[in-house]
């Protein structure tokens, strides 16, 4: 077992949770910012298609969590302090899809999100509290997404703002809370009384669940065509399937994203703040 203190004095409090999770993901965080599908949306440059494709698969990713959130915090209580309602964003994606006039039956889950899905389905059955870990990603990625909803509705035929129906709600579904709530989520973290064993999963699993939506990210830009040239590039998962066939929706989907992204004039677009 790897030891995470920063000290080998045994009677030093372990580091908090939060400041681990920030620490130890952060070239994590860098690679899904600086993915060519993020840099077209804060570029204000993603069109409804492609948006549309991005919201299908994440609807995939939030239902399976949010279940296994559902089923698993009342056994246990680190789950049960830190899991509430408005964590949750199923509504907003299928509100989302809705605006855009999609059904969420047309954005069936690539193989990355399959993938990811089967190992957050995993860790409900092994190891519940695990998926900290991937709620602290999703819900964490509200803080990006305050100004990725302003760029996002900027691409043609979106909603504007301040409009019924943003088509962002899922992006930034606290508004002017975003920040407080956030807050809480992290010193909620730190005051889990979690074994060193547990501590150590959810950072794992956190670094995993970047890579599940990065994978996804790329999914979405470059589909693959082979089953075998997927195999290559994805770790499997417990409970991964066949690659589906390319529908006409998928098609139409990648095709979009792939449109938009690879303008050769993009320039990428820097945040100020870096987590
Ligand atoms: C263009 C895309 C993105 C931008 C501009 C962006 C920007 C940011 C910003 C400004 C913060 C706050 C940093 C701080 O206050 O210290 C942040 C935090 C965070 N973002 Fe992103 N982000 C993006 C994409 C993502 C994605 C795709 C995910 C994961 C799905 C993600 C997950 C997180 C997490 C977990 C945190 C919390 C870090 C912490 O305080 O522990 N972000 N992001």
């Amino acid at each position: 077992m790897l030891d995470y203190r920063t000290s080998s004095s045994s009677d030093r409090p372990p580091k908090p949770l939060s400041e681990r999770l920030k620490e130890e993901t952060r070239a994590d965080h860098f690679r899904a910012e600086k993915h060519p599908l993020m840099v077209a949306m804060i570029g204000g440059r993603i069109d409804r298609a492609a948006y549309a494709g991005y919201l299908g698969q994440m609807l995939h990713v939030h239902t399976t969590l949010e279940a296994a959130l559902r089923d698993t915090a009342h056994h246990h209580p680190a789950l049960a302090l830190l899991v509430c309602e408005h964590e949750f964003r199923e509504l907003a994606l299928l509100a989302d899809l809705s605006t855009l006039g999609e059904v969420p039956d047309l954005h069936p889950p690539l193989p990355a999100t399959r993938l990811f899905c089967g190992r957050i389905a995993g860790l409900a059955g092994e190891a519940p509290v695990a998926l900290l870990g991937a709620l602290y990603v999703l819900e964490g990625s509200t803080n990006g997404g305050r100004y990725l909803a302003p760029a996002v509705r900027k691409a043609p035929r979106l909603p504007g703002h301040g409009e019924a129906g943003s088509g962002t709600e899922y992006l930034d579904p606290h508004g002017p809370r975003q920040r407080d709530r956030w807050s809480f989520f992290k010193v909620s973290l730190d005051v889990l009384v979690l074994s060193p064993g547990e501590r150590d999963l959810i950072v794992a699993v956190a670094s995993d669940a970047f890579r599940g939506v990065h994978d996804i990210f790329e999914d979405l830009t470059h589909p693959p065509h082979a089953h075998h040239a997927y195999a290559s590039h994805h770790a499997p998962g417990p409970t991964a399937a066949a690659e589906p066939a390319m529908t006409p929706a998928r098609t139409r989907v990648r095709d979009s994203v792939s449109a938009c992204i690879r303008r050769p004039a993009e320039k990428e677009v820097r945040t100020t703040h870096q987590p």
